[in-house]
């Protein structure tokens, strides 16, 4: 795995957008981001203290394209998995089906972009760095959690490199590991939600994930099977 580290940069995920040269494999980190982009156009909050960071995952035409819907679940996974060893505890979650929470609040988010015939895996995680209440008072870093800094290169290359072991193992029919990770620490079950998509917003309590990766949102009129979207708490 490779590293590369720059003291400030726009954002790493438009880094590798512009720079198509970059192979999986190669990490691409910022000490902070002037324009660091969250999903649906969010502003990412990216003072220096933490993991900021992106890397390559090429498309292959020989894989069944609905595989690649399950990247969010590899990336969560893999920060939970990398996060659960550093401090010791079990106690990271996952909020479908982009983030990590602690504690009721998000420590980790992650932005999935394709480009091209390559995916562009961005993930963010609140490691040594003070948050800023203007950006909400609903995060969390990992410093809070555990009182001691940690090396925010260590924690890059270990997601990334579990990332990528992620994906080699769901490949080979993996994905029932994985899937038992994500949906065991489901951060939303029991949680009064709408999940909002282009065409519905739907409301109700969040009652699991399929097997698909779906989530499970229970109202009145039944049980939904939801594919994409963004949560809210209501
Ligand atoms: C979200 O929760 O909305 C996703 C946040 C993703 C932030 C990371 S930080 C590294 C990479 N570069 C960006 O501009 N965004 C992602």
């Amino acid at each position: 795995m490779n590293y590369t580290l720059f003291n400030e940069i726009d954002s790493t995920n438009s880094y590798l957008k512009r720079e198509e040269q970059v192979g999986e494999g190669e990490i691409i980190a910022a000490k902070t981001q002037t324009a660091g982009r969250g999903r649906r156009g969010n502003v990412w909050d990216s003072n220096e203290g933490g993991a900021w960071f992106s890397f390559v995952l090429e498309t292959n035409p020989s894989v069944p394209q609905e595989l690649y819907g399950k990247l969010p679940f590899l990336a969560c996974e893999a920060v939970i998995n990398i996060l659960t060893d550093i401090s010791g505890k079990d106690i990271f979650l996952f909020k479908w089906v982009n983030d990590v929470y602690v504690n009721g609040k998000k420590i980790a988010g992650i932005l999935i972009e394709k480009s091209g015939a390559r995916f562009i895996v961005g993930i963010g995680i609140n490691v040594n760095n003070v948050l800023n209440e203007q950006f909400g008072l609903q995060r969390e870093s990992l410093i809070n959690i555990i009182n001691k800094k940690v090396d925010t290169k260590e924690i890059c290359i270990r997601v990334a490199e579990r990332f990528y072991e992620n994906y080699y193992s769901l490949l080979r029919g993996g994905w029932d590991e994985i899937y038992s990770v994500v949906s065991e620490r489901n951060f939303l079950i029991g949680r009064r939600i709408e999940v909002v998509d282009e065409q519905n917003i739907t409301k109700g309590i969040a009652e699991g994930i399929t097997k698909e990766g779906k989530l499970l949102v229970k109202n009145e009129d039944g049980v939904y099977e939801i594919e994409s979207g963004t949560v809210r708490f209501l």
